[in-house]
């Protein structure tokens, strides 16, 4: 199950995304925002779908706002959160290769539909390499942990 989300300036990608996952047969669940009527607060959906993934609901996450910067710097707030926002495809492959990210966030506003595809398809498609970037992957959850100040999940 792929949880998404987005804030408002994100909708009508988060929509088309999602479709275009259902059509390949991926299960999706979707935390909103539900329109583009209302402006929203990109926290507010990186949250959700950040708890998801870190409650293992849902195994990756993407989030998506204008510039896919406020909505990643929010998930990777929470601890076990590795949000990667990615332009192309070849961040997309490699956010997986080295950093096993577990959110993909894209900005709505700097890509279009046929770009965010195709990084969707990549990210999915890649596979953690593991060896030395185990050991770096790790690293970051050891900085998480030493600066640790807020709830469980
Ligand atoms: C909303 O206008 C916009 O600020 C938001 O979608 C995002 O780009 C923030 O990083």
């Amino acid at each position: 199950m792929i949880a998404i989300g987005s804030d408002h300036a994100g909708y009508e990608l988060k929509t088309e995304i999602i479709k275009y996952l259902e059509n390949k047969g991926c299960a999706v669940k979707d935390f909103g925002t539900y329109s583009a009527d209302c402006s929203v607060d990109y926290p507010d959906y990186a949250v959700l779908v950040a708890k998801a993934v870190i409650s293992g609901e849902c195994e990756k996450g993407i989030l998506i706002c204008g510039t896919g910067i406020g909505i990643s710097i929010a998930a990777n707030k929470i601890p076990g959160i590795r949000a990667a926002l990615c332009t192309n495809t070849y961040m997309a492959r490699m956010s997986i290769e080295h950093n096993n990210a577990n959110i993909l966030a894209l900005g709505s506003r700097v890509i279009g539909v046929g770009t965010a595809l195709d990084i969707v398809d990549a990210w999915l498609e890649a596979s953690f390499a593991g060896g030395k970037h185990e050991k770096r992957v790790e690293k970051i959850s050891i900085l998480e942990k030493e600066y640790k100040t807020g709830v469980e999940f």
